[in-house]
């Protein structure tokens, strides 16, 4: 049995009355879609076609290269949407082709193959996936007759008050027999609530036809459909906790699953500890033991084990392992932390490497610069790398010890085991071993106090 895959995605989403087309709204990272895909791949269809707007620009940006976008110009419902794919699909007399939409992102893989098992054993016209939910507000409802087969699907706008108390609903994916699909749609009118061509449709006039209709019931969970926004709320969460489940069972702690993001893309190590209000977004991975949060932002970088980072905001960063950030650190794209470094509270570094041991504790900014193996930076101190037209580096050497609010104006060097004095707002290199200092020498004016009352005082 040869499957061919259709994703219907070329709907408005009028309801989401967002500004992006609704499948590309991400869930966990990913786009609506893109999930939606992944499931049908495991599949190994012979061939997807995906039913796409015109000008979807942004809806094919995310597609992959072995799935075709087609377009439907007018959008005149899901029948209409298939038969437009069914245009660039060449079936053979033993072709199936499994229809998913495009806004149900939680349906797996494993569903869908228990779809083609059912519908290759009974042998049926079409096979649908159905659920019974508590809420069916606003799906299609499944219609059984006296001996429980499904005769029909009813959209919810069609619904006769009787029927709006169908709990069983349609999931709106089906796998048809490609003998009789096109037939099937060209049948499909449009003298309903909404005057569109509806899919479901189909499952009445094969029926009419003589022909066998198959179901198969699943968990409501995966037929959540995305199309408003408290419903892409209410997927997102689903899908959350499904994934933190899943790294939950890998050895992976967490405080309070319920406010902890991990993105679909993420890795994360048995003995990952992760606290409330943690984001781990991109692709990100955490080593074992990591501890991450409370309230921590991380895109896109790499944690080694045994680093810990709270409420601070780390972003195309390498953090070596056992090193330290926050609370209260931004760590900006191309920053790297060797083993057992620091960055302290309101620190910022970026495009930075900061050596093993090495210790930025507070108030400081790193950019542009390199930071020696078990060196210090004091608080205060920044790296004056932006003149106004361009950026320069800085080098702090191996075991350096930058003082206090030293400025250190880039380009420019400060040798290994070097200091600089507080306050030091430093144009040249320092020598290994040396003390860079520039600052006017203190002064002592006794008794000005007392003097400076009297002034007062004399008015
Ligand atoms: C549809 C089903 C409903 C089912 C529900 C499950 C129809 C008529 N109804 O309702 O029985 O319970 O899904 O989630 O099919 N699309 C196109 N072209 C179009 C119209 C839609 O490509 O002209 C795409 C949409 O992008 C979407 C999918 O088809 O991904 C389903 O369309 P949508 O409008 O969301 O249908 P529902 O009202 O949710
Ligand atoms: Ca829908």
């Amino acid at each position: 049995m040869g499957v061919k895959a259709v994703v219907l995605g070329a709907g408005s989403g009028t309801r989401m009355k967002g500004l992006l087309p609704k499948v590309i709204h991400p869930v966990a990272g990913r786009p609506l879609i893109r999930w939606v895909l992944d499931a049908v791949a495991l599949l190994d269809p012979e061939q997807t076609v995906v039913v796409v707007k015109p000008d979807a620009d942004q809806v094919r940006a995310v597609l992959p290269d072995d799935v075709m976008p087609v377009v439907q110009s007018r959008q005149l419902g899901t029948a209409h949407a298939l038969q437009v794919a069914l245009d660039c699909i060449t079936l053979g007399p033993d072709d199936h082709v499994l229809v998913v939409p495009a806004d149900t992102p939680l349906v797996t893989g494993e569903t869908l193959g228990r779809l083609a098992t059912l519908h290759r054993r009974t042998g049926s016209a079409v096979t649908c996936i159905t659920a019974n939910m508590d809420d069916p507000t606003g799906y299609g409802r499944v219609v059984r007759d006296g001996w429980d087969r499904v005769q029909r699907i009813v959209e919810h706008a069609d619904t006769t008050t009787r029927e709006r108390e169908i709990k069983e609903i349609n999931g709106g994916i089906y796998m048809f027999d490609g003998e009789f699909i096109l037939d099937a749609t060209g049948h499909v009118e449009r003298n309903n609530a909404q005057g569109e061509y509806y899919l479901p449709d189909v499952v009445a006039i094969l029926n009419a036809e003589g022909h066998s209709i198959s179901a198969h019931l699943t968990d409501p969970e995966e037929l959540a459909g995305v199309n408003t926004q408290d419903q892409l709320a209410e997927v997102a969460s689903l899908m959350r906790s499904r994934i933190n489940r899943a790294w939950m069972r890998q050895g992976v702690w967490m405080q309070d699953p319920t406010r902890v993001y991990v993105d679909a893309n993420v890795a994360l190590e048995a003995g990952v500890r992760l606290y409330p209000g943690v984001h781990l977004e991109g692709a990100t991975s955490v080593g074992a033991g990591a501890e991450i949060g409370p309230d921590t932002y991380v895109k896109d970088s790499w944690l080694g084990p045994g680093v810990r980072v709270w409420y601070s905001v780390v972003r195309g960063a390498t953090i070596e392992a056992e090193a330290e950030v926050g609370p209260y650190a931004s760590i900006r794209p191309g920053a790297e932390f060797g083993e057992g470094a620091k960055a302290g509270s309101f620190v910022e570094v970026k495009n930075s490497a900061v050596g093993r041991g090495a210790k930025v504790p507070h108030l400081a900014y790193v950019g542009d610069a390199e930071v020696g193996d078990r060196a210090n930076v004091g608080a205060g101190a920044i790296t004056a790398n932006y003149n106004g037209f361009e950026k320069h580096r800085t080098r702090i050497g191996d075991r350096a010890q930058v003082g206090s609010n030293t400025v250190l104006v880039a380009p420019v060097e400060v040798g290994d085991d070097a200091f600089t004095g507080a306050g030091s707002v430093i144009t040249r290199n320092v020598s290994e071993g040396a003390l860079g200092i520039e600052r006017a020498t203190q002064r002592e004016i006794p008794g000005y106090a007392k003097r400076r009352r009297a002034r007062f005082e004399a008015g």
